[in-house]
C-alpha cells in the first residue's frame, strides 16, 4: 500500500501523458480549463491537497458537551467530529474498521459510544475499539484490537473554527494560517466570550467544480461590480463612480494561499453620513456599524478586548471576505437589507468537493455568545436575504460556477482556451496600513494578485512539490 501511494505521489503526468506542470502557464499567468472537470486531476487533489492540508470541519460551539458530534467530510472522506469526555475534540474517519460501514449516520447528536449498525462493533469517543458482539466466539485470544480503531485526523482549533488534517507530518495549523491569523482574529475574536453558531450550517449542492468558488472568493472583486451589480445599487456607494464599492478594496494574500479582501468602510460611512473628511469619532462609528456579530449593547466588551488601533482598522478597512486554502472561506460585512439600515453578517464556509463537477456549499453563521434574540433574528434576516441558497449573491454566482465547469469539459475549450490572471497590482500598502497586518498587501485598484497566489499554491501541491 505505502509503495503504491509513494509512486502516485511522484507521478508528474496524467495518464494521457500530459504534464501536470503544463496545466499552469506561469509566464503568461494562465490556467488550463481541464483542472475544472478532469476526474484524474480530481483524484490527484484528494491525494495531494485534501489528505495533507488543514480543512475546516466545524465550529467548537456546535459540539459544546462531551459526546456531542457532527458528521462532515474532508475531501470525499466522511468524518465524525466529536467532543471527548475530557473536552478534547476528535476527528475520526466515519468508516468502520471492521468492514467499512459508516459508523454514524446522523448529521449531529450526542452519544456515549459510537456503535456501527452492521455487526455492532462499538468505538469509544476517541475512536478506539471498545468491544463487539460475540467477541470471544468470533476472535481468538490475543487479537490486537488496539490497532483497529477508527482512522484519526489531527485536530486544532483557531478562533473557534475546528480544522483537521490527516497528515501527521504537516506543519501545525498555527504555521499553516501564518499571517492570516491576524485577520481571522479581527473577524472572529471580537469578544472575550467568543462567538457561537446560529443554528446548523446551511448546506446545498452546486453543480460546479469546488475550485470555481474557492479560487475566486478571496480575490475576484472584478466580478462583483458586474455579476453582483444589483448589490452595488443597494450598498452605499458613490453613484458617480461605478467602481466605488468593490474595486478599491485592499486585498491581502498570504504564503499558504489564503486571502482576504478588506473593504473601504470609511467610504461607506462618508456616504451614509455625508461627513466628507470630518469623520465621526471611532466611538460614533462603532455605534453606527458595530462589527458584524457584535450587538450594540456588547460594544463595551469589544472595546476592552481589542486595542484602539485594531478597532480603527476594523472600522476603516475591515477584513471582509476571504479564502482559507484550499476550500474554506470567511465573510464579515454589512449586507444591504430589503428595508432599513444595513444588516450584520458573520460567517465561515467550505466548498466541499463531491465529484469533479459538484461541490457542497456549507455555511456557518455566527453571533456573539449571549446575543439577544432580536439580534439573532436580525443576523438571520440579513444572511438569508443576501447569502446562501436563497440569497442573491450566491444566486448570482450560482449562474456562473456551473457554466464554467460545464464549458471546461469541451474538447475545443481545453484545446484553445485558458483562464487568465494577467492583471497584477504587486505589493502596495495603503497609507497608514498597520505593520501588524501582514501578508502580501495589494492596495489600489483590485486586480488578480490573490487569485494568482491561490493557483500557485494549488499547483505546488498538485505537482507534489509541497
Ligand atoms: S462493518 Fe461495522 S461492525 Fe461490521
Ligand atoms: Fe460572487
Amino acid at each position: 500500500m505505502s509503495n503504491m501511494s509513494q509512486q502516485r505521489s511522484l507521478r508528474s503526468t496524467l495518464s494521457d501523458g500530459t504534464l501536470i506542470a503544463s496545466l499552469i502557464d506561469r509566464e503568461r499567468r494562465e490556467i488550463s480549463p481541464r483542472v475544472f472537470s478532469d476526474p484524474e486531476v480530481y483524484q490527484l487533489e484528494m491525494e495531494r491537497l485534501f489528505s495533507r492540508t488543514w480543512n475546516i470541519v466545524g465550529h467548537a460551539s456546535e459540539i459544546p458537551n462531551p459526546g456531542d458530534f457532527v458528521t462532515r467530510t474532508i475531501g470525499e472522506d466522511p468524518v465524525i467530529v466529536v467532543r471527548r469526555r475530557d473536552g478534547e475534540i476528535e476527528c475520526l474517519l466515519n468508516m468502520c474498521s471492521h468492514r467499512g460501514a459508516m459508523v454514524v449516520r446522523e448529521e449531529a447528536g450526542n452519544a456515549n459510544v459510537l456503535r456501527c449498525i452492521y455487526h455492532g462493533w462499538i468505538f469509544n469517543l476517541d475512536g478506539s475499539v471498545r468491544g463487539m458482539p460475540w467477541k470471544d466466539e468470533m476472535y481468538p485470544p490475543g487479537t490486537d484490537f488496539e490497532r483497529l480503531g477508527l482512522t484519526k485526523a489531527r485536530v486544532e482549533v483557531y478562533a473557534g473554527i475546528i480544522f483537521a488534517n490527516w497528515d501527521s507530518s504537516a506543519p501545525s495549523l498555527d504555521d499553516y494560517l501564518g499571517e492570516y491569523k491576524r485577520y481571522m482574529d479581527l473577524i472572529f475574536d471580537k469578544l472575550p466570550g467568543g462567538m457561537e453558531v446560529l443554528g446548523t450550517p446551511q448546506r446545498f449542492i452546486v453543480d460546479a467544480n469546488w475550485k470555481t468558488v474557492s479560487e475566486q472568493f478571496g480575490g475576484d472583486a472584478y466580478h462583483a461590480g458586474q455579476l453582483h451589480r444589483d448589490l452595488g445599487k443597494l450598498i452605499p456607494a458613490d453613484p458617480s463612480n461605478p467602481a466605488d464599492w468593490h474595486m478599491y478594496a485592499t486585498k491581502v494574500s498570504t504564503d499558504n494561499g489564503h486571502s482576504i479582501i478588506c473593504m473601504d468602510q470609511t467610504r461607506i460611512i462618508q456616504i451614509l453620513t455625508g461627513c466628507g473628511d470630518n469623520l465621526p469619532s471611532l466611538n460614533d462609528r462603532l455605534e453606527m456599524l458595530p462589527p458584524p456579530g457584535v450587538p450594540r449593547e456588547m460594544l463595551s466588551e469589544l472595546k476592552k478586548h481589542r486595542t484602539v488601533e485594531e478597532l480603527e482598522f476594523m472600522m476603516s478597512s475591515p477584513p471582509g471576505n476571504g479564502s482559507i486554502f484550499p476550500c474554506g472561506g470567511v465573510w464579515n460585512m454589512y449586507n444591504p437589507m430589503a428595508e432599513g439600515p444595513p444588516g450584520p453578517f458573520l460567517s465561515f464556509r467550505t466548498y466541499l468537493p463531491a465529484g469533479p463537477d459538484k461541490f457542497e456549499f456549507c455555511m456557518w453563521t455566527l453571533v456573539a455568545k449571549g446575543a439577544s434574540e432580536e439580534y439573532r433574528r436580525l443576523v438571520l434576516r440579513s444572511t438569508s436575504f443576501v447569502q446562501g441558497a436563497g440569497g442573491f449573491v450566491e444566486g448570482d454566482d450560482g449562474a456562473t460556477w456551473p457554466s464554467q465547469t460545464l464549458a471546461s469539459k469541451g474538447y475545443m475549450a481545453r484545446k484553445t482556451q485558458s483562464y487568465k490572471y494577467w492583471s497584477m497590482t504587486g505589493e502596495h500598502k495603503p497609507k497608514g496600513w498597520p505593520d501588524a497586518m501582514g501578508g502580501h498587501v495589494h492596495g489600489g485598484f483590485s486586480r488578480d494578485d490573490p487569485q494568482w497566489n491561490w493557483w500557485q499554491r494549488y499547483f505546488e501541491r498538485l505537482e507534489g512539490k509541497v
